[in-house]
């Protein structure tokens, strides 16, 4: 029997509404052909003509953003001019955003913006040199989408400018005391915008489908620099004035900066790393295959188009392990692990430059465009920077991942294209758009070989290089290429299947790896007593054997196996943050006092909701609901807050034990 799998979803929601949307429910697939996608402009965002057809049954709007309040129909927004003063003893961002628009109709409607918490001073709005102050107002604000914010525009306005201030406690930015950062000395300030958060600090059209070009002047304490998702200059002397340009049009969720006592080292040519001082080396040296991961995907994948790619090491208060922010990916510093053994999840964030953030999904419902697609090139990534058995450890691990969450999460939100209506992205988000999403790519590339899948990729990535795609743009164009060219081998309704039904089709892949399967009779002869730990030969093993003999133990063990493993192997103390994690859920399943002082160290200085989120739902689970409080009581004021927002639901009972 399969042992049981360890949850290690992200910001899993279990919103409990059962019932999954059946075939007949589903958009019908195969609308439209390529050709007509391929001609739409460069903004196509899908809530335009063709998506309009393939309404679902239930009346779900493929390319219509249910998490936004912006009249796309009406206006698009192009550009954004960004001035903001950073001002770390109020904890507000203030300043200026400027707007500017195109209009996609005469009718001259309200323009209608997503803010949330913003205190919105003055907007004026006009052409040109010539702008106006003009009436606003702030509609009805909605818990999870914040408030829309309406602006009455004169007859042939093409620009607002707004002058506002962000709130202490807006969701989308983080705001750390010098006690919170490694050096201890500066105060740090990131931003994280994904899913709908670029909306808490700056008024926007905050949906994916509208992509923009953006510049911006940051002003910061004279001893800081500020670093953004675009041109960054590691020479840019530090005075506390920072300009930026990104001139690739990008979607509101890649917006991102960051504020601290910040260096630069150089990996490559076009990699290097910003992290405070006494992280840098370390960290180039963990992510030095950085540049060798660029060169490998671009071979196969098509050239780099941002320019240079760099990482920015953030405080391990970061609720994610990274995001894809183009030019700088921002990454958690608990991948630091000191072998390397964690480096995915670079590939992962450098892979979303082409599957994300050149091809991107026009709504949160099409998620699974952006992580399915990078979680398969990740692991070809990996195979090919580090070879063979990590890759196939690589995706037997995700398989694990996705078998956990399978047999967690209701039925609607197994399936790729989800329906987002009247939720939050923060609760919806799971391991299904990445692994099911992965592993549907990869029975492709099984059933028409790599060659030509890897063909196929690169025309995809070029046809809607710049684009905002949907679910059906990406299916009618997989009709009208790849299963024109292999009728006998792809079938249109196993691919529906696999995207708009529940759980997995038969017969999907189950990717294994032999060191793995080497795994499985010893952890069985050990918890059958038949062997000692001390008798188990690891010393071969890498990160990836240790988490899956780990993550493969049964859910209850003996006092007596808890301590002969943590006194053989250093469980507790281990410094890889994945293994501490594995370990801690088991300890915390089966009470295992010795490593309490671990675990509540361990959540109180990692943010990172991958790891919390389960440790609490896990102590809640096994009646320790007091000690999920007392410890959630004492991160909290370090936790960002959407680690905050996503754990207090469940420490505090409203999570629906
Ligand atoms: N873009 C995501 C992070 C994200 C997703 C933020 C959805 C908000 C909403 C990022 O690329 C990501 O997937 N991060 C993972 C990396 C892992 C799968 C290698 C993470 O943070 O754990
Ligand atoms: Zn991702």
């Amino acid at each position: 029997m399969l042992p049981r799998l360890l949850c290690t979803s992200l910001i899993v929601g279990a919103l409990a509404l059962a019932g999954g949307c059946s075939k007949s429910e589903a958009p019908s697939s195969a609308q439209g052909t390529a050709a007509k996608t391929a001609s739409a402009t460069a903004d196509k965002s899908g809530a335009d003509k063709k998506s309009a057809k393939a309404k679902t049954d239930k009346g779900v709007k493929p390319g219509k953003d249910y998490n936004s309040f912006a009249n796309t129909e009406d206006y698009r927004v192009k550009h954004l001019d960004l001035d903001l003063n950073v001002d770390f003893s109020r904890k507000v961002l203030s300043g200026e955003a400027k707007l500017q628009f195109k209009r996609l109709n005469d009718k001259n409607r309200p323009l209608v913006l997503d803010t949330r918490g913003l205190k919105i001073e003055s907007v004026q709005a006009g052409h040109g040199e010539t702008m106006e102050p003009v009436k606003f107002s702030m509609g009805e604000t909605d818990h999870d989408m914040g408030t829309p914010l309406k602006i009455k525009l004169p007859k042939n306005a093409t620009q607002v400018a707004i002058r506002y201030e962000t709130s202490p406690d807006a969701s989308g930015v983080q705001w750390l005391e010098p006690q919170q950062t490694a050096g201890k000395k500066h105060p740090f300030l990131f931003t994280q915008a994904q899913a709908i958060h670029a909306r808490s600090f700056v008024p926007l059209q905050d949906t994916p489908s509208v992509r923009i070009t953006y510049n911006a002047t940051i002003r910061t304490p004279k001893e800081l620099r500020a670093v953004m998702s675009a041109n960054n200059d590691p020479d840019a002397p530090k005075n506390g004035v920072y300009k930026f340009e990104m001139p690739q049009p990008i979607p509101s969720y890649l917006l991102a900066l960051a504020v601290g006592d910040l260096d630069f080292k150089a990996m490559g040519e076009r990699t290097g790393v910003y992290a405070e001082p006494s992280l840098l080396d370390a960290a180039a040296k963990e992510f030095a295959d950085t540049e060798s991961m660029l060169e490998v995907n671009e071979k196969v994948y098509g050239p780099y188009r941002w320019d240079r790619y760099d990482l920015l090491i953030l405080p391990p208060s970061f609720p994610f392990g990274g995001m894809e922010n183009p030019r700088l990916s921002f990454i958690t510093p608990t991948v630091i692990a000191g072998d390397k053994s964690l480096v995915s999840l670079i590939a992962h964030e450098l892979a979303h430059s082409w599957s994300g953030n050149l091809v991107t999904n026009a709504t949160w419902r099409d998620l699974w465009l952006n992580e399915g697609f990078t979680t398969y090139l990740t692991n070809r990534i990996m195979q090919n920077v580090y070879g063979d058995e990590r890759y196939k450890m690589e995706m037997a691990l995700g398989y694990a991942d996705l078998e956990a969450d399978l047999a967690d999460r209701p039925d609607k939100d197994e399936i790729l294209a989800v329906d987002m209506r009247g939720r939050d992205p923060d609760e919806v988000f799971s391991n299904i758009p990445y692994e099911k999403g992965s592993l549907f790519l990869y029975e492709l590339e099984q059933k028409v070989g790599r060659e030509a899948f890897d063909q196929f990729l690169l025309d995809y990535f070029n046809h809607f290089a710049f684009q905002s795609i949907t679910t059906e743009d990406f299916v009618n164009y997989l009709n009208e290429t790849l299963v024109k060219q292999y009728p006998d081998k792809l079938d249109p309704k196993r691919i529906h299947q696999w995207i708009y039904e529940p759980g997995l089709p038969e017969g999907a892949p189950h990717p294994t790896s032999d060191a793995f399967t080497k795994i499985d009779p010893i952890r069985q002869q050990w918890l059958d007593g038949k062997i000692a730990a001390k008798d188990i030969d690891t010393s071969k093993w890498t990160f990836h054997e240790w988490k899956y003999f780990l993550d493969g133990m049964p859910e209850k063990l003996s006092e007596k196996q808890l301590k002969e493993l943590d006194d053989t192997f250093g469980l507790t103390k281990s410094k890889n943050n994945e293994i501490a994690f594995s370990w801690l859920m088991i300890a915390v399943r089966n009470d295992y006092q010795p490593a309490f002082p671990r675990l509540e160290e361990f959540m109180v200085s990692i943010g990172r909701n991958k790891f919390v989120r389960p440790l609490y739902r896990a102590l809640v689970e096994n009646g320790k609901r007091d000690m999920a409080v007392r410890i959630f009581e004492k991160a909290k004021p370090g936790y960002h807050p959407l680690t905050v927002k996503v754990n207090s639901q469940i420490v505090y009972g409203d999570d629906g034990e």
